[in-house]
């Protein structure tokens, strides 16, 4: 991948930082690129400073420090307005005294777009997001996930080379939101413009993005496609903020083998596992990549210990079942794959648990 020439980012984000008054470190010292035509999703938890940072690529906050370039051009000195990025806002505020296409042609109309010209935009982008028939709806008559689709449509028809998207499907109920993820993936495809999406929720980020950028308390993390960071997480924070995970408490010593360590985690012993940090480690695993048994596994050499089942939580198409082995909890993800189960884990039933030690990872903080 090293030789490819990848073309020149259409966001730039040098070094920046935010300090808003009061001395709030909102953004420290960030930077990231985004490509043309990626689904990028700024991902974390609430008032790690995504808002700030979305706000600063739209115009509406000045960085204290650092440069934001969108497609080659310094936005220093460039009012929101003269960028060619365009926002849809958490709160998907519509007019409500104007139709929904009134409304999706607003921006144009200020811009003195002609009216002819402004009829085809508005037909088209309502067509994108498959509002073409209710183009003459006053907006108390649409579903929340209508509104939405409202809001887009008036980003959209300005034709933004980046549209940033500040949770945008916040509002709207689980069934709902999952419908919409799809459709903005769709609509990304179809318009092949770049996407910004800002999220506190991972999974909407997993199932959307082609590549994410964590952040926690104003820096960012990890930048890394969905994958990488749910197998690859490069610290103890990203694995347990993307997914869930087993995290137990070690220390690890450098081992013969590169890019691993020498392990030692109760109650597994020692072993050697992919990592760098050396120390005070944690051996991170995925629950579904903990197996459990009731009788003793003869085959391997996988690190192994018996518990006893404590809980079981039902997911319908997985349970989750918790095992306690000489005090440390352990999550296994049992796929519940058969209608009739063969064997069935109870709370009380005695089980062994293991693992392939090329599961693990050791996570420094
Ligand atoms: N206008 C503002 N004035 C002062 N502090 C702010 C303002 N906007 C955001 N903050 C603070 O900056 C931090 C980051 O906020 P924000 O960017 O909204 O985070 P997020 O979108 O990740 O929840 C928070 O501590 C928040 O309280
Ligand atoms: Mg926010």
């Amino acid at each position: 991948m090293t030789s490819s020439t990848q073309s020149d980012p259409i966001i730039k984000i040098d070094q920046v930082s935010k300090t808003y008054p009061g001395d709030v470190q909102a953004v420290k010292n960030v930077s990231l690129e985004v490509h043309q035509g990626e689904f990028f999703a700024l991902l974390g938890p609430s008032g790690c400073g995504k808002t700030t940072l979305l706000r600063m690529l739209a115009g509406f906050e000045i960085p204290n420090e650092g440069t934001i370039m969108i497609d080659g051009e310094d936005m220093t000195d460039v009012q929101p307005n003269a960028r060619c990025v365009n926002m849809v806002f958490q709160s998907y505020a519509v007019f409500p005294h104007m139709t929904v296409a009134e409304n999706v042609g607003y921006g144009l109309k200020v811009d003195r777009v002609k009216k002819k010209e402004i009829q085809e935009r508005v037909a088209e982008a309502l067509e994108l997001v498959r509002l073409g028939d209710l183009g003459a709806r006053m907006p108390d008559e649409l579903s929340g996930g209508q509104r939405q689709r409202v809001a887009l449509a008036r980003a959209l028809v300005k034709r933004p080379k980046v549209l940033l998207l500040d949770e945008p499907l916040s509002a709207l109920d689980a069934k709902l939101r999952e419908a919409m993820q799809m459709e903005l993936v769709r609509l990304q495809k179809t318009v092949g413009i770049t996407f910004i999406i800002v999220t506190h929720d991972q999974s909407e980020a997993l199932s959307m993005a082609n590549r994410i950028a964590v952040m926690e308390g104003g820096t960012v993390r990890q930048i890394a496609t969905p994958e990488e960071l749910y197998e690859d997480p490069n610290s103890r924070f990203v694995a347990d903020f993307i997914g869930q995970i087993n995290l137990f408490d070690g220390t690890a010593v450098a081992s013969q083998t590169e890019e691993k360590v020498c392990a030692t985690v109760e109650p597994f012993g020692t072993m050697e596992i992919w990592g760098e940090t050396l120390g005070p480690v944690s051996l991170a695993i995925r629950p579904e990549k903990i197996n459990i048994d009731i009788e003793k596994p003869t085959t391997s050499e996988h690190p192994m210990a018996q518990g006893t089942v404590t809980d079981i939580a039902y997911y319908g198409g997985y349970s989750n079942v918790f095992v306690d082995v000489a005090g440390t909890r352990i999550m296994a993800e049992v796929s519940n794959d058969t209608r009739i189960r063969s064997s069935t884990f109870e709370r009380g039933t005695k089980v062994w648990i293991s693992f392939n030690a090329e599961d693990a990872l050791a996570l420094g903080d």
